[in-house]
């Protein structure tokens, strides 16, 4: 019924719910079958249920399987997850340092008589001859310096040239470490992170929030969408919240309300922070750039000086069913987020940060065993 083994994982959209289901019980069954600290088992409900469940019998171990990661952009949590998920499979995770000072030639047919050293398809295929698994970050950041940096359009960048060539050339499987449409890792992460917390229980109809807040910068809009199609998976009442103007991309809502359907949950969209946080059981508060302003950061600018007052803060907390608050990290704390929130009892940050290497055990072990 599920045959998973040996295909990318570019988006969770190319899985179907219920074998998303199953990397999501996976990585939990990974998680409650080890100490975190000594490699010992856990005990408790999720222990025992996964257990008899039988899903960590003879799949929990990928030796001497190899990963190349190529990060052509800054990542903390998901080089060393990636790095600590391999090590604890006891596999091998290679951190390439390449971006920076190796350019990649990425057009077909190009004359390569300038500074591009390799031709992403020469590259490719090599690297699938010595590793077992390739992880791409390739994620073009709208401002990287302090104020902008130089962006295509939106439309451009949905083609993902970077990620989808290494998955052209590939003989292995390719992960995506995050691009400039998805950032499935951290999509599964938290769904791991939901269903870990309602004891396993599908989130069915409880009410999602993903909420836009205010960032010195214009960032990427990967991981909001992987949010929300994860949050849709689950079947949940998930409601995106965000100033007019910072829409996400109208294709990728329609194609994971399809999915909420599926799932029996629901897809909705505001611009009213208030009310869409009224009642809320699981609040996810992340920052995006304006689609339409993509390389036009002036543009941008003028209107986010007005938008400070979006932050999460105890207040608006207090108008929720006494919600969890999700975020990916990184994280500007008394921007995004006032410190009451994502220090206090329902802040799930780091939790979702560790899950981050049990949800890519999971991935690992689905890909290639
Ligand atoms: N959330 C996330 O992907 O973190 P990094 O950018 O540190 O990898």
């Amino acid at each position: 019924m599920f045959d998973m083994k040996n295909r990318h994982f570019y988006t969770t959209l190319d899985y179907s719910v219920a074998e998303v289901r199953k990397m999501i019980d996976l990585a939990i069954a990974l998680k409650y079958s080890r100490s975190r600290k000594t490699g010992d088992a856990k005990e408790g409900s999720h222990t025992e249920m996964y257990r008899s469940m039988g899903y960590l019998s003879g799949r929990t171990r990928l030796v001497p399987k190899t990963m190349a990661m190529l990060f052509f952009n800054p990542s903390l949590r998901t080089r060393l997850s990636f790095i600590c998920a391999l090590a604890k499979l006891g596999g091998t995770a290679i951190d390439l340092p390449l971006s920076a000072t190796y350019p990649f030639e990425f057009t077909k047919g190009a004359v390569m008589d300038k500074d591009k050293i390799e031709h992403v398809k020469d590259a490719v295929k090599v690297i699938s001859s010595y590793v077992d698994v390739i992880g791409i970050r390739a994620s073009k950041l709208v401002t990287s310096g302090k104020d902008s940096a130089k962006v295509d359009p939106w439309e451009k960048l949905k083609q993902d040239q970077i990620i989808k060539s290494f998955m052209e050339y590939a003989t292995v499987p390719v992960i995506n470490m995050e691009s400039n449409v998805w950032h499935p890792c951290q999509g599964l992460a938290d769904a791991v992170t939901i269903v870990e917390k309602l004891a396993l229980k599908t989130p069915l109809r409880k009410k999602y929030i993903l909420t836009w807040v205010p960032h010195p910068k214009a960032l990427p809009v990967a991981t909001p969408n992987s949010q929300l199609l994860s949050a849709c998976d689950l079947g949940m009442e998930v409601k995106v919240v965000c100033p007019e103007g910072f829409e996400l991309d109208q294709e990728i809502m329609l194609q994971a309300e399809k999915r909420a359907v599926l799932a029996g949950g629901t897809l909705g969209f505001t611009n009213e922070q208030y009310e869409a946080l009224n009642g809320a059981d699981f609040v996810c508060a992340k920052s995006w750039g304006a689609l339409k302003y993509y390389g036009n950061w002036e543009a941008e600018k003028k209107i986010r000086d007005g938008l400070k007052n979006w932050i999460v803060d105890q207040e608006k907390m207090k108008l929720t069913n006494d919600a969890y608050f999700m975020h990916c990290l990184p994280v500007r704390r008394n921007v995004e987020v006032a410190d009451e929130v994502i220090d206090g009892p329902k802040s799930l940050v780091y939790i979702q940060a560790e899950n981050r290497m049990w949800a890519q055990m999971a991935i690992l072990l689905t890909l290639l065993i």
